[in-house]
């Protein structure tokens, strides 16, 4: 990667919005906390620029981070941003007060010079603001070159050092000239040309694979899921029959994806693939079991067990495919363990099948570039945009007991559900919905007679991290189609229910 810019982790929040605003920049861009590289090894990385985050409250803080003033004398261009400016300027003796009474936070309106950075941008403008401290004396070689009304030093420049500080948060939507402050630190000042593409990712991953692994055999265990597929066709492209991929169907996923898979991967990219139906196995493991743990516990043992008995077959391999990607990867705040999750997502493969590497060949992308790389690909788009599925399935959805018919009267409205928000146009705006089937029966009338039938619950929710979440606000109209499609084609069912409970204090699944 010739170009890419460091961003130096302080522990603020918006660490990864940071990178991803300048990938978005066609910049690649990498985090790594600010106690995990040294000066030396900034230099040594040939970055073409550093971006400082944000970080805790104060620099007077006991336990608040600082680096090395040796940092702003590499010769590398650095903008630091809220407390990683308020670093800066404390690293080059500056001071920094309390805001007290006048601290900022939202939306505040900035001035800006009309020159350097900022020339031909208009002088006044939104900023978004959230800081307790600030600088209450810029350092000498600095200068001002924004205010608000409670801060006399905004943002300033060294301009003959490249170094650049904004006390608010450029990388946030809320401010107006973010994206061009980011755009023109990247360009203007770091010269980076803009080479970081979805078509040149997949292009040079493909490459290094190709010459790295010829003629060796690598397993990649395919789930269905976006991180998976986009995985297993860049791996396919790089090496072709010697990547051979193992599907295992437990019976719990959604209509018709089971036979999209093989459709797709078998079908369409003629991949080597081997599909375990393990359908039955499932069923009779999960018999009579209506705990959802219990369930979670079962599909997931199981799983392991089905992939051993492959594994076995298949004999040594040189590598395992995984579909890691960045979020997974980065430590993100301070003081936290490292959530590394790449071991736990190979579950207990490692211990029967017997390889010598594993290859994360997404590690370093964001979601959403996942997902570009999926379409570069020609991946069907369901899949590149499919939503979020729990690996245990259609079993948390099931609530209690788990039967065939069961399966089939969930997938049945689930897939109803889905093709009436699709018509809609709902998809892109609503995160993950589907349907539940609950345990209860309730009476119902059809012609002249009585039914006794199950009822399914609608669940759509609208989320950004899934930590929280919002119930949708889905048309009456929309949801009274799929109530009337679903009582009518789906035998057995005589209730829909809609779930209009946020995440708190309800999940976002029922089990
Ligand atoms: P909850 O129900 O915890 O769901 O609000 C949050 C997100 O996580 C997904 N989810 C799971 N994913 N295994 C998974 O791989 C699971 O056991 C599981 N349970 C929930 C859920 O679909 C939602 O996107």
């Amino acid at each position: 990667m010739a170009e890419k810019i460091l961003v130096l982790d302080f522990g603020g929040q918006y660490n990864q919005l940071i990178a991803r605003r300048v990938r978005e920049q066609r910049v690649y861009a990498e985090i790594i906390r600010y106690d995990r590289i040294t000066p030396g090894e900034i230099r040594a990385a040939g970055y073409r620029g550093i971006i400082f985050t944000g970080g805790p409250n104060s620099v007077y803080e006991e336990e608040s981070p600082h680096y090395s003033p040796e940092i702003l004398q590499l010769g590398i261009p650095v903008l630091g941003i809220c407390y990683g400016c308020q670093l800066m300027a404390w690293m080059e003796e500056g001071e920094i007060r309390s805001a007290g009474e006048v601290s900022e936070y939202g939306k505040v309106l900035l001035h800006t010079e009309n020159s350097g950075i900022f020339r031909g941008l208009k002088t006044d403008s939104i900023c978004w603001m959230s800081h307790t401290d600030y600088i209450s004396r810029t350092p000498e070689s600095f200068r001002v070159i924004g205010t608000t009304e409670h801060c006399p030093c905004a943002a300033m420049a060294d301009e003959k050092r490249r170094l650049y500080g904004v006390q608010f948060h450029p990388e946030v939507t809320h401010t107006e000239l973010g994206k061009e402050i980011i755009r023109r630190f990247l360009y203007e000042i770091c010269g980076c040309t803009g080479e970081w593409t979805m078509a040149s990712f997949a292009r040079t991953t493909v490459e290094k694979y190709r010459k790295e692994l010829a003629g060796k055999k690598v397993l990649c265990a395919l789930s269905g899921g976006v991180d998976s597929s986009v995985a297993a066709v860049l791996m396919h492209q790089a090496i072709g029959d010697d990547l051979i991929c193992v599907f295992v169907d437990h019976g719990l996923l959604r209509k018709h994806e089971a036979e999209n898979v093989e459709k797709t991967f078998r079908g369409h990219y003629k991949m080597n693939l081997i599909c375990v139906d393990a359908k039955q196995r499932f069923l009779k493991a999960l018999e009579n079991v209506t705990e959802p743990e219990r369930k979670r516990k079962i599909i997931g043992e199981e799983f392991i067990r089905v992939f051993e008995e492959e594994g076995r077959k298949i004999g040594k391999v040189h590598a395992l495919v995984q579909g890691t990607i960045y979020p997974d990867v980065i430590e993100s705040g301070l003081g936290d363990a490292a959530t590394i999750k790449s071991h736990h997502n190979v579950g207990g493969l490692p211990d029967v099948i017997d390889f010598d590497e594993i290859i994360e060949p997404l590690r370093n992308l964001f979601k959403d570039e996942v997902r570009a790389v999926g379409e570069e690909l020609g991946i069907p788009h369901e899949m590149v945009w499919r939503q979020p599925f729990p690996g245990p399935g259609l079993a948390v959805r099931i609530l209690g007991g788990i039967t065939e018919e069961k399966i089939r009267l969930t997938q049945d409205a689930d897939a109803i559900f889905r093709e009436e928000a699709a018509k809609a146009g709902l998809e892109k705006e609503i995160s993950q919905y589907f349907a539940v089937l609950t345990d209860t029966r309730t009476v119902g009338v059809m012609g002249d007679a009585r039914t006794y039938g199950y009822t399914v619950a609608l669940r759509a929710v609208t989320t950004d991290d899934f930590m929280t979440a919002d119930w949708a606000r889905i048309p009456f109209e929309v949801l009274e189609k799929v109530s009337s499609r679903i009582t009518n084609e789906v035998k057995n069912v005589s209730r829909v229910v809609y779930d209009i409970t946020s995440k708190p204090p309800a999940t976002v699944e029922w089990e």
